[in-house]
């Protein structure tokens, strides 16, 4: 069992249609055709939406979004037009409204990793590849790879893994040239986010993107980029390989939710509990030190 704990109701906004509520961001499309990108405070994790949300939550993924939207201009176009709150909508949407491109999505997650990890360590281990790419004997969780690789995913549903898939089953949906293009601005794109984040004393181990074509046939990169949320991020002073890697990121919430304090078991069929203030404070101080360390700026 997996999905939402409690699934919020669309808000009515006049003008607006509801076109889906994600696990974090509802969609609406405008009057003009564009996307309106709602970041909720909703975390999620063991495959579950929590009942619990995290405040502030979707404004630093909004925020930390757009900032880096910026430094990777000249690299890919994005799908952001503006940040204005449409009329109408609740006041609460301040910061956590991105109007977009409409995108037809591409249906693959597009996957850069710099370091060996999560899935990427479990195939590891099992048949020395990731993604079937063949990698070196002797890595051990939390390794540098030789070299970024692109190891995409397709995309699951509410309460699904996302599952690896090869650069040819990307190759075979997409069309050779669409593929191609993926993986080439998918590691573009991680190369330059790599960097910045390491000036920052940050390690970015892997993250994900999604594009779309735009009106015109462009690809475009959509959805969030580079948060704790899409990403791996390790503080690079406490970087260990052979042990897991503290994070900034849902960690918190995840150690509670398997601790016996939180008394729920993740392969009964029962939804997890809410969580308590001082998870959420600790989970919230987490995503909002991301934002402070890599934008340079207070959060307030
Ligand atoms: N510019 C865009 N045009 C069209 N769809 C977009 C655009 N940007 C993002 N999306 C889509 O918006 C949705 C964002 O929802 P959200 O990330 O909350 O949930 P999800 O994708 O269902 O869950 P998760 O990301 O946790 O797997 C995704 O389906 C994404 O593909
Ligand atoms: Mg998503």
């Amino acid at each position: 069992m997996s999905g939402f704990v409690e699934k919020p109701e669309p808000v009515q906004v006049p003008g607006l249609v509801h076109l889906h509520t994600g696990k974090v961001r509802d969609l609406y499309r405008d009057a003009e055709g564009r996307l309106v990108m709602v970041a909720s405070d909703r975390i999620s994790a063991y495959d579950w939406v929590l009942p619990t949300p995290i405040p502030d939550k979707g404004r630093v993924l909004t925020r930390l979004s757009l900032w880096w939207f910026e430094q990777l201009a000249d690299i890919v176009p994005h799908h952001v037009i503006s940040t204005d709150v449409p009329e109408g909508a609740p006041a609460d949407w301040e910061g956590r409204t991105t109007v977009c491109l409409d995108l037809s999505m591409v249906p693959v997650e597009c996957v850069a990793r710099g370091y060996l990890t999560g899935s990427g360590l479990v195939e590891y281990d099992a048949h020395r590849t990731v993604c079937g790419l063949a990698l070196p004997e002797g890595l051990v969780d939390g390794s540098e790879l030789p070299a970024p690789i692109f190891t995409p995913a397709t995309k699951a549903e509410v309460g699904e893994h996302d599952e690896n898939v090869s650069y040819e089953e990307v190759a075979r949906r997409t069309g050779a040239e669409t593929a191609a293009e993926l993986r080439q601005q998918t590691l573009a794109v991680y190369g330059r986010a790599r960097d910045i984040a390491r000036e920052r004393g940050i390690i970015l181990a892997d993250t994900k993107f999604e594009f779309g074509h735009d009106a015109d046939g462009r690809l475009v990169i959509g959805d969030e980029v580079l948060t704790p949320d899409s990403s791996r991020f390790w503080p690079a002073d406490s970087w260990e390989p052979g042990r897991p890697q503290p994070s900034f990121d849902k960690q918190f919430v995840r150690d509670w939710l398997t601790s016996p304090a939180s008394g729920w078991d993740r392969t009964a069929e029962v939804p997890p509990p809410p969580l308590p203030d001082e998870v959420v404070e600790q989970t919230r101080a987490r995503y909002v030190e991301a934002y402070e360390r890599l934008t340079g700026t207070p959060w307030q």
